[in-house]
């Protein structure tokens, strides 16, 4: 999401391009079965099993990058969801209109060998593989979808801010309670090897209970591993605190409260586990 982008000349008018599926090389496809088998020997044990059903339901186990042709489908026989490309960034809300129409935005491109570990703008490998797999989850898609009509609505509001802080607490770095372990269902996460690791098992991280209020008043980094996680207890909980939810009498109580800092905990806060925030305080990568 972004504002003040210019729309480049090959794009429509929604700003989607054709994927050009056979311009990739042999070598783009090779940077995406290294990702890929990295993690899907890691993610079985840590991360939401609708993740693994999607993936599979959607053949994303074959190698080379998903032809989107292909995996739109499957996908729009399972949800009715599509993916469409995108150059990269595109205006918040075109992004609200795609999703709310079931339109998952992708970027095309790939990132280079040098890049397996960290990149910081979202690539082919982010946005496919860390988001579409979830897709395939009736309930999880239908919060994208209503979280692309709340945009639209907080828009015209003026508070695009505390959504943004949503998409990024649950769709980018959400973790999920399964019994009484916790699992991995974002795609910042499950995308990243290291944060895949980092979000459930370091000690430096807080781990919330999700409170819709809470997050909309949550800065994040975008630098780095985060210093909170939310943990929402299933996709219908979520469902429940979002789309059934009227947001207008939260923005009016946000407009007057002060954003709370990356790694501050408060009295009201339902913690699942403190953190140290030594990873935070070491300055690893910042
Ligand atoms: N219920 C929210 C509103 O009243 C809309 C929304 C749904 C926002 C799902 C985010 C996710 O604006
Ligand atoms: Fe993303």
């Amino acid at each position: 999401m972004a504002t003040d982008l210019t729309r480049p000349s090959h794009a429509a008018p929604d700003w989607t391009v054709a994927q050009d599926w056979h311009s990739y090389s042999a070598e783009e496809h090779t940077v995406w079965d290294r990702l890929f088998a990295r993690q899907a020997e890691m993610l079985p044990a840590r991360v939401v099993p609708a993740f693994m059903e999607g993936l599979d339901m959607l053949r994303m186990t074959k190698p080379g990058i998903p032809d989107f042709d292909e995996l739109n489908a499957r996908l729009s026989d399972a949800t009715g969801w599509q993916v469409v490309a995108v150059p990269g960034l595109v205006p918040d809300e075109i992004f609200f209109e795609h999703l709310a129409n079931r339109r998952f935005v992708a970027g095309r491109f790939i990132r280079t060998p040098e890049q397996l570990d960290y990149l910081q703008e979202p690539d082919i490998f982010h946005d496919v593989f860390g988001h579409v797999p979830l897709l395939v989850h009736p309930v999880f898609a239908d919060y994208m979808q209503a979280y692309g009509e709340g945009g639209l609505r907080a828009a015209k509001l003026g508070m695009i801010e505390a959504l943004a802080r949503l998409y990024w607490y649950t769709v980018e770095f959400g973790l999920i309670r399964d019994g009484s372990d916790l699992k991995l269902y974002g795609a910042g996460i499950v995308s990243s090897y290291g944060e895949s690791v980092f979000a459930l098992d370091d000690p430096s991280p807080n781990r919330i209970g999700f409170d819709i209020e809470r997050v909309m008043r949550t800065r994040y980094r975008i630098d780095d591993y985060q210093q909170n996680y939310f943990v929402i207890d299933s996709f219908e909980d979520l469902l429940r605190q979002t789309r059934d939810t009227d947001f207008g009498p939260i923005y009016e109580r946000l407009r007057d409260r002060d954003a709370i800092d990356v790694g501050d905990l408060l009295p009201s806060d339902r913690i699942l586990h403190v953190g140290t925030q030594a990873y935070a305080k070491a300055g690893v990568r910042a």
